[in-house]
């Protein structure tokens, strides 16, 4: 039975970041996408436009990211793709969405602090279970795997700094959790790999907010679009030569 793969991303916003860069270049490269994010009518309105250039891709909204919405999204995604003539396998997982609190230690607030490590940690847990799920029921792809989880870190993974107390607690956690997983279900040939972006990408929201300077300046941030690409590559890897960490910045970061 022919099997057309499915790449399932959470965080995906308006599209205009690096989730909608990953949806976009896999949704290319052959992949159904299962989009999961907060803001329904974005999310149709992004599925829409994959679907317009010829890919196959579905909304999966959901309140928050919660362990129980997590799950009915997965159940969701399998019935989706449930009745068709070939084979619809979970190949693909990439956990994007990472909320920050960018604030000095003793202003942020008790539902901040919840807030980050709910949707940060929790969240990630819950979907990295999800994923892994999906993966133990597939069988070997060519390149010898299951299935690939990717996480999308960024400095505050490695570095805590003034104003990233929160942010940083709830990278860490995620880097932490990705590297125990990579130990734990490499023997299941399940791939897990986190990416350290260690720099500033430019999303929709940069390109409005952002000093023009540095929107033009390809120098010294990141593109979205070149950050998916690092993501196709991780997922394509043969189990012979797996990365578990990758870091990624633009050529003048001062790192
Ligand atoms: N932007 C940067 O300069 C930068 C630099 C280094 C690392 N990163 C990391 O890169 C990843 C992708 O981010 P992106 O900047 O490229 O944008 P993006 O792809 O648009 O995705 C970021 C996602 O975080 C999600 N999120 C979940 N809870 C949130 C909350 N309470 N508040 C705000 N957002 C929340 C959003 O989810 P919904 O889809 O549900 O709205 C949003 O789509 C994130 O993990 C981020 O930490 C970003």
């Amino acid at each position: 039975m022919a099997s057309r793969p499915i790449l399932v991303v959470a965080g995906v916003g308006t599209g205009a970041g690096t989730g909608g860069s990953a949806a976009r270049l896999f949704s290319k490269a052959g992949y159904r996408v299962a989009l999961i994010a907060r803001n329904a009518s974005s999310l149709q309105t992004f599925a829409a436009s994959l679907n317009e250039s010829g890919g196959d891709a579905h909304p999966f909204p959901i309140s928050s990211y919660t362990h129980g919405s997590i799950h009915e999204a997965f159940t969701a995604i399998k019935q989706h793709w449930s009745g068709g003539s070939d084979k619809a396998e979970i190949r693909a997982a990439l956990w994007n969405a990472g909320p920050g609190v960018f604030k000095p230690f003793l202003s942020i607030t008790e539902e901040e602090v919840k807030d980050t490590v709910d949707t940060n940690v929790i969240g990630g847990f819950a979907f990295a279970r999800e994923s892994i799920l999906s993966f133990k029921e597939n069988g070997l792809d060519a390149k010898g795997k299951r299935g690939t989880l990717l996480f999308t870190g960024a400095t505050a993974s490695l570095r805590g700094n003034v104003l990233t107390s929160a942010f940083a607690a709830g990278k860490w956690g995620i880097r932490a959790l990705s590297q125990s997983l990579a130990k734990e279900f490499g023997k299941e040939n399940i791939h897990v790999a986190h990416a350290i972006i260690d720099g500033g990408i430019l999303t929709g929201r940069a390109k409005d907010s952002r000093d023009p300077a540095w929107v033009e300046n390809e120098d010294v941030r990141l593109n979205p679009d070149n950050i998916a690409e690092a993501y196709l590559y991780l997922v394509n890897q043969d189990r012979s030569a797996w990365t578990w960490e990758l870091d990624l910045r633009p050529a003048h970061e001062k790192w």
